[in-house]
């Protein structure tokens, strides 16, 4: 349910990234997405990975001709007075094409043209999301070149948790190269496995090492989260079992949690 039209204060860019895959990037990026649309922002979500956010939302109707905005587009700078479908209510998205994967071979500037080419999106949208590939080459710094704030989902496997300091040095790298206004908003652990003593004795650990960078909110691994997104809608959206209500309400909350980081409520 959409509540009122909240204050506008211009179109803030949201990266969703972990150079590890499979760890909920894309989970994560439509399910802020559903909530702040459900607050009324108005969201445009960017996949400059392979299209799994198209997945979630229904196809372009057969009848519709119209050549919607593609996000390799955002990088050639080539607009060409294309736009972005909407998808849902308050949700319009910029799909990937095959071309997306020929930006991590071109020169590096290649990453700025994301950014210029989002500020002609500034006065239409509140909040824009991008969800990137699992690597940090040019589509990852191009997303973190554009965006205003980053959050990284992640799973508590060794793999996983080895990499976070390199993403972290990445970060560190595009605020002092090519955007000095990116913040990283934190780590929110994903998919946690609550009957391994492992995972669950990491998380204070982690807590430990990484303090306010890591989220209180955790979202456990539960198969009705890939489920609600397979039927086009937010875990949220009515949870009946004990297992989706307890789903929806960390969902909501991590969701909750990154809006506030960036400033949006
Ligand atoms: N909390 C969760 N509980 C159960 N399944 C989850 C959870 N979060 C994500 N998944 C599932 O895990 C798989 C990977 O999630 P997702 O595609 O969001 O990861 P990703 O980081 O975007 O992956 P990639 O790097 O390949 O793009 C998907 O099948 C998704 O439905
Ligand atoms: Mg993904």
């Amino acid at each position: 349910m959409r509540t009122e039209q909240p204050e506008r204060k211009g179109m803030r860019v949201l990266a969703v990234a972990n150079q590890k895959g499979g760890v909920g990037k894309s989970t994560f990026g439509v399910h802020i997405a559903f909530r702040a649309a459900e607050q009324g922002y108005r969201v445009l979500l960017v996949d400059v990975d392979e299209g799994d956010i198209s997945e979630v939302f229904p196809e372009v109707e057969e009848d519709d001709e119209t050549p919607y905005l593609k996000s390799s587009q955002l990088f050639s700078g080539e607009l060409n007075g294309q736009n972005p479908r909407e998808v849902y209510e308050g949700i319009s998205l910029i799909e990937a094409d095959v071309e997306i994967l020929d930006v991590d071979d071109m020169p590096l500037d290649v990453i700025m043209g994301l950014r210029e080419s989002l500020t002609k999106f500034a006065a239409d949208y509140d909040l824009c999301i991008i969800d990137t590939p699992p690597n940090l080459q040019r589509r990852m710094l191009g997303a973190l070149t554009a965006a205003d704030g980053v959050v990284t989902p992640f799973d508590i496997s060794p793999f996983s948790l080895a990499r976070m300091p390199k993403l972290l040095a990445t970060v560190a790298g595009v605020q002092g190269e090519y955007n000095p206004n990116l913040r990283h908003l934190g780590f929110v652990a994903n998919r946690v496995n609550s009957k391994s003593s492992n995972e669950v004795r990491a998380l204070p650990e982690l807590r430990e090492a990484y303090g306010d960078m890591l989220f209180d909110e955790v979202v456990i691994a539960r198969a009705c989260i890939s489920t609600a997104l397979a039927q086009g809608h937010p875990v949220w959206h009515r949870a009946r079992s004990g297992n989706q209500r307890l789903a929806a309400k960390e969902m909501r909350q991590a969701c909750d949690e990154v809006l506030s980081r960036l400033g949006m409520n």
